[in-house]
């Protein structure tokens, strides 16, 4: 079967390559692959700057955005022929740490969790794949090709969880959210603040175009001003950019007791010129806090694909700009910044 793979850390290797079929230590469900999104993780590893083989492997077969129709339901797994499920990213650790043992794998202790596609175990980018039943989620089929946003929605139900959780230390009634990036993960988070009753706010560099469209559409406020520029002080924000300088302005700017949430994994880029003990003092005076968010575990999984379930189709639809065939895969992965989500698409629905 023909599989889109990666040498890791070894730039521009990605090549789509006929490799053998699913071995059966993936999973007793087989699934023919429906489609792929392709994320900034992604284009990252074709870059070479991330990424691990199975161990005694050479290359990883790239993915972790799944979409999927079961083609063998395999002996007891609750699922039946032809019902469109998405693969759980992570796995936990063989000690396991005590969170990976209580299932909260998203909250590894000791950093030997594996992820599909991502670290020690093939991806979903190939023409079939295998599961675990426990990790397959089944999705609302009338959801189809959108259920390939799922993966990137658990990643947002994660972090608005978490915040909403750590929120609950003292008294708190937040009203207003700033999401700093409209990429997918932002658009995403902005879909679950309106969803939960919060003022949201999204913020990205472009003035026009399907950004801000989407965002207005969503009924929230759209900006493109930096955030000192917004206008208040949000009791939340989400910062989906992993900019240097967009952290930094996120911290000063949170309102009193407010927290901000980061989920942008970025690398170097200037120095905040703003000095770390100044940041610490604005942060103890208004109570704040700073924290990060990484993948989800099931009960994530769960919430999103109800989130996903509850949304506005035809908005869900917008975020999807592009889709190429596995033999385009590199088109998919040098996408423009017009683009909010690509796919790869594997077969029709
Ligand atoms: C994925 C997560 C993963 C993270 C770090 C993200 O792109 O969505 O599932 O945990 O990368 O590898």
């Amino acid at each position: 079967m023909k599989a889109i793979t990666i040498e890791p850390k070894k730039a521009g290797s990605a090549q789509l390559e006929n490799v053998s079929d699913p071995d059966f230590h993936y999973g007793s469900v087989l699934v023919e692959a429906i489609a792929v999104g392709v994320c900034g993780t992604d284009v990252e590893m074709v870059e070479g700057k991330y990424g691990w083989a199975p161990p005694g492997e050479m290359r990883l077969v790239l993915g972790h955005e799944s979409l999927g129709r079961v083609r063998d339901p395999g002996p007891s797994s609750g699922l039946k022929k032809g019902d469109l499920v998405v693969g759980i990213v992570r796995r936990p650790d063989p000690v396991p740490c005590p969170n990976c043992a209580v299932g909260e794998w998203d909250m590894c202790r000791n950093g030997q969790y594996t992820e599909r596609g991502i670290k020690e175990i093939h991806g979903f980018m190939s023409e079939r794949w295998r599961i675990e039943p426990e990790y397959a989620i089944k999705i609302d089929p009338t959801l189809g090709i959108l259920g390939v946003l799922l993966e990137p929605t658990t990643v947002v139900t994660k972090a608005w969880e978490h915040t909403l959780a750590v929120g609950r230390r003292a008294f708190w009634e937040p009203r207003t959210a700033l999401i700093t990036g409209a990429g997918p993960i932002g658009l995403l988070a902005a879909l679950l603040g309106v969803q939960l009753g919060f003022e949201v706010h999204v913020l990205d560099r472009y003035q026009s175009g399907l950004k801000p469209e989407l965002v207005r559409a969503l009924g929230a406020a759209y900006h493109s001003t930096s955030v000192a520029d917004v206008g208040f002080a949000p009791d939340v924000v989400l910062e989906c950019t992993g900019a240097g300088e967009v952290i930094s302005d996120a911290i000063s700017s949170v309102g009193a007791s407010g927290i901000v949430c980061l989920t942008g994994v970025g690398h170097g880029g200037p120095v905040p010129t703003m000095p770390m003990a100044d940041i610490g003092s604005s942060a103890v005076l208004k109570n704040n806090i700073v924290f990060g968010s990484v993948n989800a575990n099931k009960r994530h999984w769960y919430k999103a694909a109800e989130a996903l379930a509850r949304a506005d189709r035809s908005w869900l639809a917008r975020l999807i700009t592009g889709r190429e065939r596995p033999e385009d895969f590199a088109k998919a992965l040098s996408r423009g910044a017009q683009h909010i989500k690509v796919i790869i698409q594997f077969a029709d629905l």
